[in-house]
């Protein structure tokens, strides 16, 4: 378990010493206790709490509302963790001063450590504000959910050597712009490692290969508890959908059957009162 909270210059001293960085999602109290306990270096409120948690299809529908109250949840759980929330769709395209005012809602609501925001060069103006407003910028490229419409559905990218381009554009953009940090996401392996190889800031990967300086899994994916999909990338270290659904088939058959509760689930009466209480019932 780590006690001393991360800070990005730890996160700059791991990068130079070649050190790897675990990052893991969280949307609730327990799940970001159980994250700090096993010791991961940072936590991501994402906004793909949308699909884990509330079963939307997408991200999109997701709210600021939404994203700050599980950020202070997961706070609550992980007060020593270095935790980064996730900028929902429109709450930072609109423009610049829209994008600090709601970065800000994340560190004053809910004492995030930084936050994340989709896009490369297209968002540097919106990373160059919050950055100049004194806060940590996330920078997230290559797959960005929120725009799946735009990719045509959530697809690998930089798959030939001009979308690749493209990618290392943004995440010089990004980089150039302030962040101190860079998600890659859905690409191949060789163009995350360019990257890499180009910026000085650290760079995570989800589905991006492991030339990096850390990485990054959803935790409902990681724990087998998402089961409308599971993409290229994840692996599956646990089950927990068949434990939880085994646990409530057992609990619900001990119901019919009378086996549950047995004695040692009930609260038994203090010696002598049940013999009182009876007379106090045939008096009555
Ligand atoms: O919301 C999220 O969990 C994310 C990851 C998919 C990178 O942004």
């Amino acid at each position: 378990m780590s006690s001393k909270k991360l800070s990005v210059i730890d996160f700059y001293k791991k990068k130079e010493k070649g050190e790897k960085i675990s990052w893991l999602t969280s949307y609730d109290f327990p799940t970001a206790q159980f994250a700090e306990a096993a010791g991961l270096d940072m936590i991501l409120v994402g906004d793909s709490l949308g699909m884990c948690v509330y079963g939307y299809k997408g991200t999109v529908p997701v709210t600021m509302d939404q994203c700050i109250m599980h950020c202070e949840a997961v706070r609550r759980g992980a007060p020593n963790t270095f935790i980064v929330g996730d900028m929902p769709f429109l709450s930072y395209q609109a423009s610049d001063e829209q994008a600090v005012l709601n970065a800000g809602r994340f560190l004053k609501e809910a004492d995030m450590d930084a936050i994340k925001l989709e896009g490369g060069v297209r968002v540097a103006s919106k990373i160059r504000a919050i950055t100049e407003a004194g806060m940590n910028a996330v920078g997230h490229i290559g797959l960005t959910p929120q725009s799946s419409g735009q990719l045509g559905g959530h697809k690998a990218q930089g798959r030939t050597a001009d979308a690749a381009q493209m990618v290392v554009e943004d995440a010089v953009a990004v980089q150039e712009a302030g962040a101190k940090m860079l998600l890659v996401e859905g690409v191949p392996p060789e163009v995350t490692r360019y990257i890499h190889t180009k910026l000085t800031i650290p760079v995570y990967s989800i589905g991006a290969g492991v030339y990096c300086d850390g990485q990054l899994l959803i935790v409902s994916d990681l724990i087998g508890q998402f089961q409308a999909f599971t993409p290229k990338f994840v692996k599956k270290y646990c089950n927990v959908s068949e434990m939880i659904i085994k646990a409530m088939s057992d609990y619900c058959a001990e119901v019919k059957n009378e086996q549950f509760p047995s004695d040692e689930h009930c609260y038994k009466m203090i010696d002598g009162e049940e013999e009182k209480f009876l007379k106090l019932m045939k008096e009555d």
